[in-house]
């Protein structure tokens, strides 16, 4: 059984080349490709997520924004070097299994899953809120509790206010305080929904509706996606701006003080926030075929629309820390909400409204055209039925798997709530960051042929990686010496789990910096790889252990279907 079993990037380019399913439409320039890019990044992070990450890190966020795109800018450079390198649809997939193999290669496909899939969920629950709460500001109609919630944030709610309740509380007394005000939407929901035999029924409406109407843009045609996507990208530039220069005008620099009210702690709390913020550059090399010039543009849509967000949400965060003082950034939908506290500004809260439905809507669009190609990329190697692969007669898209991925983002819209897809999908996306960047290095150091048309600035590692891991073992002595000594005295379970990730970071770091010594590894993918690592590490063991469970369960199909229908098998055994 040989799971490591690779393919040649020659082979790869001359699968794709002269698949038989037909060939999609190539309509992409590296102006579209870096609309795509700032489609895909620019959405719920912005809008939403990064209410709570300003409020616990204060004003410091800025520096949580600058190093996680330091982080990100390293892995997007692994990113565009694979991207001219291996210019087909499996992005992350394809490139693994170049670098490491075949099992690789699967494990990053069904870990995709959960930036794509499971990202499209995040986005499609934080678009119902900012949407329903659009609708009910403009008409005054309020969308009904069953019709905007999972049915088990329902449930759960129900049945702590019904404990409340039976313990003498009102629904007032609910509502006034703070730590359980949240359980009265929950608690209408479940009361008043209709019920299929004992069951309730209770979902999220407008998120599945964004989703089938996105699913049938992506399926009618790349054309048609690039040009929604081109002008969603147009409208929330504008507004991002308009928050800038007006928001500028309106910072009181005592906001600023104290800069870090909750010192690193606080700070780090905010990373799966901030990271999800900037997930999405890496979607557009999933269009590859779709590119008039991939080679030369995908490299550049890819920098190009990570170093435009960047800067966007540098200058966002000083803006919005500047207006209000952080505490008070802990809401759903923080740019209209500090507008709304001016009083002359409420204007521009509706218009930021609108503009975060339109930027979550672009989010969603590109998410749900680059899962579908990476399907399509592992029916073509074998390693998924051939329907995957199957692409429309007329509209030259991957039509079945377009579907199947509406499906998958539509069936945990019925269950799951937005704080847990948050983290499990920034999971999925580093883990898919660290392999890429190691294959780059691995590319690099053992594969003389490998000569990719862009190649990230080489700048040695050889010491640089050893004297940053003595740097970080000091720094991580300094600011938290009780988990660095954690392990010579034992709490319980749970406290050990916790500390585990830190611990397995600092292990890879050793291995690293010892193979940057011995291989003089490139700088830049060496710190993509550890600097994502570092976030992993910081994402707390619960969504460590989901993502092994999924991984498992990913496992299990590749053993039972994969690879035995792999094409490297069955040419093998030719
Ligand atoms: N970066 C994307 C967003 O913030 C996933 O919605």
């Amino acid at each position: 059984m040989n799971l490591f079993r690779k393919k040649s990037i020659e082979n790869i380019l001359k699968a794709a080349e002269t698949e038989h399913h037909g060939s999609l439409a190539k309509h992409l320039g590296v102006k579209d490709l870096t609309a795509f890019g700032i489609a895909a990044i620019i959405g719920a992070g912005i809008f939403s997520t990064i209410g709570k990450a300003s409020a616990d890190g204060g004003p410091g966020v800025i520096f949580l924004f600058i190093f996680i795109a330091l982080a990100c800018s390293f892995a997007a450079f692994a990113y565009a070097e694979f991207a001219s390198a291996v210019p087909v649809s499996g992005s992350a997939y394809t490139y693994s299994y170049v670098a490491f193999g075949e099992l690789f290669a699967w494990i990053i496909g069904w870990a995709l899953i959960m930036e794509y899939v499971i990202g499209n969920v995040t986005v499609a629950i934080s678009w119902s809120d900012y949407f329903t709460t659009l609708v009910s500001n403009v008409s005054g109609y309020e969308v009904n509790e069953w019709l905007r919630m999972d049915y088990f944030t329902a449930k759960k709610s129900y049945a702590d206010a019904y404990v409340l309740l039976t313990g003498g509380q009102t629904l007032d007394m609910i509502k006034a305080n703070p730590d359980t005000a949240y359980l009265i939407e929950g608690f209408y929901a479940y009361g008043s929904a209709p019920s299929i035999g004992s069951m309730k029924l209770i979902f999220d409406a407008p998120a599945l509706v964004i989703n089938v109407l996105i699913t049938i843009l992506v399926y009618r045609g790349i054309k048609e996606s690039r040009n929604a996507s081109n002008i969603m990208v147009l409208i929330k530039l504008a507004i991002v701006l308009l928050v800038i220069f007006v928001g500028a005008f309106y910072v009181d620099t005592k906001n600023w003080h104290p800069f870090f009210p909750n010192g690193v702690k606080g700070l780090l709390s905010g990373i799966s926030s901030v990271f999800f913020a900037y997930i999405g550059f890496d979607a557009i090399s999933t269009t590859a075929e779709e590119c008039k010039n991939p080679q030369r543009d995908l490299p550049r849509g890819i920098l190009y629309s990570i170093l435009i967000c960047t800067i966007l949400y540098v200058i966002i965060a000083l803006v919005i820390t500047g207006m209000v003082n952080y505490s008070e950034l802990k809401v759903a939908d923080p740019l209209a909400f500090v507008f709304e506290k001016i009083k002359d500004l409420q204007w521009l809260a509706g218009i930021i409204a609108v503009s975060a439905v339109v930027a979550m809507a672009s989010v969603m669009l590109v998410f749900q055209l680059g899962q579908p190609r990476i399907w399509l990329a592992m029916s073509r190697d074998g390693l998924l039925p051939k329907a995957f692969g199957r692409i429309h007669p007329k509209f030259k898209t991957p039509g079945f798997s377009t579907i199947i991925t509406g499906v998958m983002v539509a069936l945990p819209i019925f269950f799951v709530d937005i704080n847990m897809v948050t983290d499990i999908c920034s999971a999925g996306t580093l883990f898919a960051f660290i392999l890429v960047c190691g294959g780059v290095l691995k590319m690099r150091a053992t594969q003389k042929d490998y000569n990719p048309k862009f190649k990230a600035p080489y700048i040695n590692a050889k010491f640089i990686m050893p004297a940053l891991l003595i740097l970080s073992g000091v720094l991580w002595y300094v600011f938290d010496k009780d988990t660095m000594l954690y392990y010579f005295k034992w709490e319980s379970i749970h406290a050990f789990m916790t500390k585990m990730p830190l611990y397995m970071f600092f292990i890879g770091f050793v291995v690293l910096s010892y193979l940057s010594f011995k291989h003089n590894f490139s700088l830049i993918p060496a710190l993509g790889l550890i600097c994502c690592f570092y976030m992993l590490s910081q994402l707390g063991y619960k969504n460590w252990l989901y993502f092994i469970c999924w991984l498992i369960i990913g496992l299990a199909i590749y053993f039972a279907y994969g690879y035995k229908n792999s094409k490297l098998n069955i040419e093998n055994k030719n």
